[in-house]
C-alpha cells in the first residue's frame, strides 16, 4: 500500500515572509526608474510572486512563462519546454524571472538565453531557492532567498507530483 508522504517544516512561513520583503526591497533599490517586469516561471512561483510582487513598492508589471522540465518524478529529465510563452512585449524593460528554485540549473539557463533575444534592457534572476549540490550548469543568480541541502522540498508554490503546492511553509518530504 502507497502511503502518504509525512511532510517536515524546513523553512517556516515567518523565515519566507522576512525574506521576501528584505528581497523586494533590494529588487527597488536596485530599479529606481524604467520599466520593470517581474516575470514569474509557471507553476511553482506563483506562491512566491504573489508576495515578491507586494515586497516591491513601486510601478511593475508581472508577466507569466510556463515552463516543464519535470514529469511527476523527482529528478529532471533534462529536456526544458515552453509551455505557455509570454503575452506582451518585454523589449527595453528590466526583467527579473522569478523562479521556485534553481535545481540542476537547465530551466534557468535556457530561460536567460530565450529572453536575451527579445531586447529587453537587462534580464536578471531571482530564485527562492537554490540547490547548489545538483547543479549542471552554472546560473547567476540575483537575488537568492535560500540555499538548501540536497534534499526535496515541497510547499509554497513548490510541488511533487502537482501536490502539495498550496502548503504554507516550505517542506521535506519524508518517506
Ligand atoms: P532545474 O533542475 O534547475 O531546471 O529545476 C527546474 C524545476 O524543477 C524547478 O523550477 C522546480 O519546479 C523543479 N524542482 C527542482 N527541485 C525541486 C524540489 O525539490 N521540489 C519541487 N520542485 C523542484
Ligand atoms: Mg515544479
Amino acid at each position: 500500500m502507497t502511503q502518504s508522504p509525512e511532510p517536515k517544516v524546513l523553512i517556516s512561513r515567518e523565515q519566507i515572509a522576512q525574506r521576501v520583503l528584505e528581497l523586494g526591497a533590494q529588487i527597488e533599490r536596485d530599479h529606481p526608474d524604467g520599466s520593470l517586469v517581474i516575470l514569474g516561471v509557471l507553476k511553482g512561483s506563483f506562491v512566491f510572486l504573489a508576495d515578491l510582487a507586494r515586497a516591491i513598492r513601486r510601478e511593475l508589471r508581472v508577466e507569466f512563462l510556463g515552463v516543464q522540465s519535470y514529469g511527476s518524478a523527482k529528478t529532471s529529465s533534462g529536456a526544458v519546454q515552453i509551455t505557455l510563452d509570454l503575452t506582451n512585449p518585454i523589449d527595453g524593460s528590466d526583467v527579473i524571472i522569478v523562479e521556485d528554485i534553481v535545481d540542476t540549473g537547465l530551466t534557468a539557463q535556457f530561460l536567460m538565453q530565450q529572453l536575451a533575444a527579445r531586447q529587453a534592457r537587462s534580464v536578471k534572476l531571482c530564485s527562492l531557492l537554490h540547490k547548489p549540490a545538483r547543479s549542471i550548469r552554472p546560473v547567476q543568480i540575483d537575488y537568492l532567498g535560500f540555499t538548501i541541502e540536497d534534499v526535496f522540498v515541497i510547499g509554497y508554490g513548490l510541488d511533487y507530483a502537482q501536490k502539495y503546492r498550496n502548503l504554507p511553509d516550505i517542506c521535506v518530504v519524508e518517506g
